[in-house]
């Protein structure tokens, strides 16, 4: 039988478009930029720190001094902006949480220290407690009394915490954060910091809201670097959201709209690949995603064990992250993208 016998009669003929490299990159729908990319940074007191970090290689602790070396080669690799995590003393840590706003807390002297340094650096606050709390959650643990029984319960209480997180972000503004981006799944917070920002003159600074955060399995290795797992038994899924819910997610999305968030992410972002396209289409807003932790320690390990082309697992990963709807992606991975880019 000749070619010409077992020729189909197809009009249309999708492999036309893939035959050559020009092709391919002539029709391909989504490109990956360092644009796109913010790196998040943990950080440690102390000079010429940099502290590997078991459960997440290639990421480190790194101390400021050696922090402004890694953001100035960062930004030569076109990566705009970044995320700071500070791993705090455990001596430093209350149930309360007060070191988060202490104007000269590692946090602040970071900011301040980049700004000086590197002022075209995008920096991003985080805004939660758990970094600075002995319970590790992101919100004050209070004894609470339902009314007319006597009966208690330690609970992660709203609506104190969010006086808290505005004292935190206040300090970050005044430190010079280009953008607070509260993580911690409160009610109304999203309101209250805006109103408190605008209050104090920093209507120049942008909130990104962790708008649907999962209670998720993804964040151990976060958790290792910053010792920051909440700690005597309470998980977060009394805040952070079940992983079950998609209709949810936009409405967490719309609360934080209306209450003046310029930007909204989802996290984590692989296993929610749904939720960002839902998000995407439904706002008018650039739209994030944060590939966690447990998602860049994943491949890592499976590269590590020579199981998977680490390298090329990686660039798929953030790229379909992107072809899913998000405009900006928090990746420890941004470096190493950006250099392939
Ligand atoms: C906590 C916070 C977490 C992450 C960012 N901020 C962990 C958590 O909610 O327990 C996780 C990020 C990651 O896993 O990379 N406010």
């Amino acid at each position: 039988m000749t070619t010409t016998d077992s020729r189909l009669s197809l009009v249309q003929r999708p492999r036309r478009l893939r035959r050559t490299d020009a092709l391919r990159r002539m029709s391909r729908e989504t490109v990956l930029t360092p644009s796109d990319l913010i790196q998040p940074f943990f950080i440690v007191e102390g000079r010429g720190q940099r502290q590997a970090i078991s459960s997440m290689p290639g990421q480190f602790r790194l101390s400021v001094d050696v922090l402004v070396e890694e953001v100035k080669s960062l930004r030569a690799l076109g990566v705009p902006g970044i995320a700071l995590f500070p791993k705090v003393d455990d001596a430093l840590k209350t149930v309360g949480g007060d070191e988060a706003w202490n104007d000269n807390n590692l946090v602040s002297r970071a900011i301040k220290t980049l700004k000086d340094a590197c002022p075209e650096v995008m920096i991003i606050g985080d805004v939660a407690l758990d970094p600075y709390t002995t319970t590790g959650q992101d919100g004050l643990m209070h004894d609470v009394a339902w009314p007319g029984t006597g009966a208690m319960s330690a609970e992660i209480v709203n609506d104190a915490t969010v006086a808290a997180l505005v004292k935190q972000a206040l300090s970050e503004a005044r430190a010079g954060v280009d953008i607070i981006a509260p993580s911690d799944m409160m009610d109304g917070r999203i309101g209250a910091l805006r109103q408190a920002l605008d209050d104090a003159g920093f209507e120049r600074v942008c909130l990104l809201s962790y708008a649907a955060k999962y209670a998720s399995g993804f964040y151990g290795p976060f958790r290792d670097a910053l010792d920051s797992a909440p700690r005597g038994g309470l998980d977060k899924k009394t805040y952070q959201m079940n992983p079950a819910n998609r209709q949810e997610a936009l409405r967490e999305v719309r609360l934080d709209l209306e209450q003046g968030a310029d930007m909204v992410m989802v996290k984590p972002a692989l296993p929610y690949l749904d939720v960002v396209m839902a998000v995407k289409q439904a706002v008018d807003v650039p739209v994030a995603a944060y590939h966690v932790s447990g998602e860049y320690a994943m491949l890592k390990a499976a590269a590590g064990h020579g199981w998977l082309d680490g390298d090329r697992c990686m660039m798929e990963a953030v790229l379909s992250i992107k072809r899913a709807g998000a405009d900006v992606i928090l990746t420890y991975a941004a470096r190493e993208l950006a250099q392939k880019l």
